[in-house]
């Protein structure tokens, strides 16, 4: 990760259908095939804007996007950081991150498709074969201390949870 980036490292939600397609064509140029700005996976998410705009995160380095989780419902659709940025514990950021939005959205259990890194989603807790997925502590006070407690870690994810980066590079997980 280049070091002049990493200091202005966020985390926020997306705050319009705009931005969501903007950053849904940011992680669509990561796959290969590259999935398009108008490719119909976009339009669950831009349906279901209004109701799951907490489940919709992006990763910013200076004002530029560089990567991001969209979910809907209790789905995480897709996920992904620019190649610059791998490797060094964002990804299990972000995707924490976003585990602690859906925690407050009432999501209980997450699922995702995992074509595709199913090992860093082992990492994370996830089972499962291509669909996999994690069960969140069930609702009452120790989850809700805890839950407050990541939150904090997070940040305002309204205005953009600054994310601290270590010597060397490396992201902190937020758990
Ligand atoms: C998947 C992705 C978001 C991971 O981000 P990242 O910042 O590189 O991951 P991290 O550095 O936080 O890795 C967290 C852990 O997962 C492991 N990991 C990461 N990617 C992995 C992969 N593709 N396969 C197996 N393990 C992986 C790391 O080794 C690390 O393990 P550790 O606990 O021993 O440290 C990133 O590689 C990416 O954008 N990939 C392209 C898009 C994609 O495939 N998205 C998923 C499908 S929607």
């Amino acid at each position: 990760m280049e070091s002049d980036h990493s200091s202005a490292l966020k985390i926020r939600r997306v705050r319009s259908v705009e931005e969501l397609r903007d950053v849904f064509e940011v992680l669509g140029r990561l796959f290969t095939p590259r999935i398009e700005r108008d490719d119909r996976r976009i339009d669950d998410l831009v349906r279901r804007y209004p109701i799951d705009r907490p489940l919709m995160l992006l990763v910013e380095s200076s004002d530029r996007i560089i990567g991001g989780a969209l979910g809907f419902s209790s789905t995480l659709r897709i996920i992904g950081l620019d190649p610059k940025f791998r490797g060094l514990g964002l990804g299990r950021r972000l995707l924490q991150t976003f585990e602690v939005a859906a925690m407050r959205h009432g999501v209980r259990e997450l699922s995702l498709g995992a074509e595709e890194a199913k090992g860093f989603y082992l990492r994370l807790g996830y089972k499962g074969k291509s669909s996999m997925h994690k069960q969140f502590p069930l609702p009452g006070r120790v989850a809700e201390l805890r839950l407050r407690k990541l939150e904090q870690l997070a940040g305002d994810l309204e205005s953009g949870g600054a994310v601290p980066v270590e010597d060397g590079g490396r992201v902190p997980s937020l758990v």
